[in-house]
């Protein structure tokens, strides 16, 4: 069942943060020479998309008319593609060619943009083999900014506060969860209760929209050897999917343009059920399987991390999701960087996102440095909203 909440009182943080982007829309005629950049570098790896020149006439004279451009069906793949394979941070970018890309563009309505984001996750799920799936919005244009999420991804667990300070759930997303309580909210108070999309459309007060059970595939997480690790009660959705960072190609920003790849396991066994700010897990699998805490050095907390990610790939492979290990995504992108060499490109990474957080120096990604200039198309954060 799906749910529609307009709130009745408008969020105060929220009016501030549009004032700043109302300043920002000030001066929003498109920068043509990042324009040009752009529609160059389109013509030069695709050299079937016809007369360079006339398309660069073509969006001169479209920019002062009107401030803007609009890119061909072509254009938008092409920069979605390539915003990710500039992608400093994704150790996962072998497969950049292979992004599926939803044209929504006609779309900017928060309705809207809440029917097509569960058809995204519906699509991108696909029962367990996870297609890396991009939907673009409406972008903004000098008359009008694009819709907004302001979700940091389409799937997050709430994070619930209590009267003594202690938070039920994923601490990250605190303010999220609050954010959306103020907005009219009536979530649970469990450890994994799936928040609302929380969505800016034009100067209105936030939609929020109750995801549909059947778009929000979870695992639960198990262990192939210590039957007492489904009683820890864990789980974690399937997809991955960002949708707090705009899509910046050729001087267009699309604000709400949600994306998704598949996960690796590290960054549920390493981080999210790990981190102390977050599920904080460790200590608890450590006193369950009996070890040592009473000193650093018994490497308590490593051990208890590799039953940990042991325990995540086991689950997602058993319930049939697609996910990789950090082992076997290391020599992709060691591979990935071979192919963008070959292809005469730089290929910008940033090490200390690039290095798994568990066994680093176990993978090949860790015995090397980087180019760390940043390309553009690129996905990019602007103001935060939340
Ligand atoms: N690290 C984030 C999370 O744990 C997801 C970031 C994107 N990851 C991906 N595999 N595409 O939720």
């Amino acid at each position: 069942m799906r749910t529609w909440i307009r709130s009745l009182r408008p969020f105060d943080g929220l009016a501030v943060n549009s004032e700043i982007a109302v300043h920002s829309l000030i001066d929003k005629t498109i920068d043509l020479r990042e324009a040009e950049r752009f529609i160059r570098l389109f013509h030069a790896e695709n050299p079937e998309a016809g007369n360079l020149h006339d398309r660069l006439h073509q969006v001169v004279r479209d920019v002062s008319r009107s401030g803007t451009y609009t890119h061909t069906a072509a254009e938008l793949e092409f920069g979605a593609r390539v915003a990710w394979r500039n992608s400093n941070r994704c150790i996962g970018r072998l497969y950049w060619r292979s992004l599926r890309v939803r044209d929504r563009r006609k779309v900017s309505s928060a309705e809207g943009v809440a029917l097509e984001c569960v058809t995204h996750l519906r699509e991108a799920t696909g029962e367990g083999k996870i297609r890396p799936t991009i939907t673009v919005f409406a972008p903004d244009t000098p008359r009008r900014m694009g819709p907004r999420i302001l979700n940091e991804q389409l799937i997050r667990y709430a994070g619930h506060r209590r009267g003594d300070g202690s938070v039920v759930g994923d601490r990250r997303n605190v303010a999220l969860t609050d954010l959306a309580r103020s907005l009219g909210w009536r979530g649970g108070s469990g450890r994994f209760d799936v928040l609302p999309l929380v969505i800016q459309a034009g100067s209105r007060v936030p939609l929020l929209c109750n995801l549909p059970g059947d778009a929000v595939l979870e695992v639960p997480i198990v262990h192939p050897e210590y039957p007492w690790f489904a009683s820890l009660g864990l789980r974690w959705h399937a997809v991955p999917a960002i949708s707090d960072m705009c899509l910046e190609i050729g001087g267009i920003c699309y604000p709400c343009a949600p994306f998704n790849g598949w996960y690796m396991g590290t960054e549920i066994g390493a981080r999210n059920l790990a981190d102390a700010d977050r599920y904080d897990q460790i200590p608890v699998i450590a006193g369950r399987l009996g070890l040592d805490t009473s000193k650093e050095r018994t490497l308590w907390r490593d051990h208890a991390l590799v039953e940990l990610n042991v325990a995540v790939l086991h689950s997602f492979e058993a319930a049939g999701v697609t996910m990789t290990d950090h082992h076997t995504e290391a020599r992709r992108f060691m591979t990935h960087l071979e192919r963008e060499e070959k292809a005469g490109r730089t290929c910008p990474a940033d090490w200390s996102w690039i290095v798994p957080p568990i066994s680093g120096s176990a993978t090949p990604v860790y015995h090397r440095y980087y180019d760390e200039s940043s390309l553009s198309p690129a996905y990019v954060h602007h103001r935060p909203m939340v």
